[in-house]
Formats: structure tokens, sequence, C-alpha cells
């Protein structure tokens, strides 16, 4: 197995960004995993990866992609941060209380799936998103996401207790995992 670094996105890399974002959503989890379809995301055109690239690389405000790349070069896994800022709304119509930075698009490969890399690309998330001095990071999980749950939980997430009713599948949930900000002394 190759080893990898886990870095930030760059804007030029947007035709990588596209291409991971893909397979990601032809991936059999995709239907629980994201809530966009692999058909949306291949319509779109060239200018939305590019500002998606850019809009999520170092000085960006607000959102870091961060990607596994391995030593060959391939792109294993990804993670995106975005923060939340206390008194909007979030995406589901919810208030957010509190600063926050929520975590999306998590995707691993699968020939790279439990040999830690998803745990790397959380780490530089959560230390990505204390750095940018938001009290909690929370991100949302399809109820019938098992793996998915057991890895957020290996890197300390814990469901809030909130609860996200999706529209489209009758009775179907999707929970919140909250990581909260470990006071300044854990650190
Ligand atoms: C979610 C994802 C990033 C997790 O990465 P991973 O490398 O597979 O995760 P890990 O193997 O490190 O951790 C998963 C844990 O859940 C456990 N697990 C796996 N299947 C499980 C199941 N059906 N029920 C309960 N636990 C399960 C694993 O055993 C493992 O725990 P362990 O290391 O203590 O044995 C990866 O599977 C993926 O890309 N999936 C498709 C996309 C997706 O679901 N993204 C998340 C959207 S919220």
């Amino acid at each position: 197995m190759y080893t990898y670094v886990v870095r930030v996105v760059r804007a030029e890399e947007w035709a990588l960004v596209k291409d991971l974002r893909l397979l990601a959503l032809r991936d059999p989890v995709a239907p629980l995993a994201f809530l966009e379809t692999y058909e949306a995301a291949a319509a779109r055109p060239d200018s939305f990866w590019q500002e998606r690239a850019a809009g999520a690389a170092e000085g960006s405000a607000g959102v870091r992609q961060f990607v596994a790349e391995a030593e060959d070069g391939q792109w294993a896994g990804t993670v995106t941060v975005l923060v939340e800022e206390a008194g909007t709304v979030d995406w589901a119509g919810f208030p957010v209380e509190r600063r926050q930075a929520h975590l999306v698009g998590v995707y691993v490969r699968d020939e790279w799936r439990g040999g830690g890399m998803t745990r790397a690309l959380l780490d530089a998330a959560v230390e990505w998103s204390w750095k940018s001095g938001v009290e909690r990071v929370r991100l949302i999980v399809h109820e019938k996401n098992a793996r998915a749950q057991g890895a957020y939980r290996k890197a300390g997430f814990i469901p809030s207790g909130r609860t996200v009713p999706l529209g489209q599948g009758a009775g179907e949930a999707e929970y919140e995992f909250v990581l909260e900000r470990p006071e300044a002394s854990d650190r």
C-alpha cells in the first residue's frame, strides 16, 4: 500500500476535484451518503468545478476541501469543511446557534478503506476547524450508513440527538454527529 499526505486542494486542480466527486457519486452507498446525484453533478459545467476548487483552496473564506493524495499522485479520499456562522439558517432550515464547522462530502476510495485514511482526513478537517475558531464541528449521516457512523465515532464524534428528516424516503432520517471544542488545556 502506498503512503499518502493530507492537504488542501489548489484552485487549478478543479478537474481532479470533479473526478473524485463523480467517483464518490458512483459509490453503492452514494444515495445514502450524498444529497446530489451523479447525473446532476456530471451535467455541471467546468465553471462550476473551477469555482468550487477555488472556493475551497487556501485563502478562501470559510471553506476548505482536504484530500488524501497517494504517493503516485492519486487522490484517494476527501472531506470538505464549511464554516457556518451563528445566527444563520442551515440548508435544512434549522437555525445555527453557535459558530460551527460542518463536514461534508466525506469519501475514501474503496481500496483505501479500513486503513486509517478517513481518520487522517477528519483530523485535518477538525484541526483546521478549531484554528478557525468554531465552537463545534458537526456532520450529518444517514441512519442506515453504519460504516460512516463507525468511522465518525472512532474520530470522537457522537450523536447530538438532533435528527434531520429526509423528504424522499418515507420515515427515513439522518443524524447529526458532533464534536465539541475541547478546552484549550486539552488540545
Ligand atoms: C464513510 C467512509 C469515508 C469511512 O471510511 P472507512 O475507511 O470505510 O472507515 P473505517 O473502516 O475507518 O471505519 C468504519 C468503522 O465502522 C465499522 N463498520 C463497518 N461497517 C459497519 C456496519 N455495517 N455496522 C457497524 N459498524 C460498521 C468498521 O468495522 C469500522 O470500525 P473498526 O475500525 O473499529 O472496525 C468510507 O466508507 C466511504 O467513503 N464510504 C462511502 C461514502 C460515504 O458513506 N460517505 C459518508 C457520508 S456521511
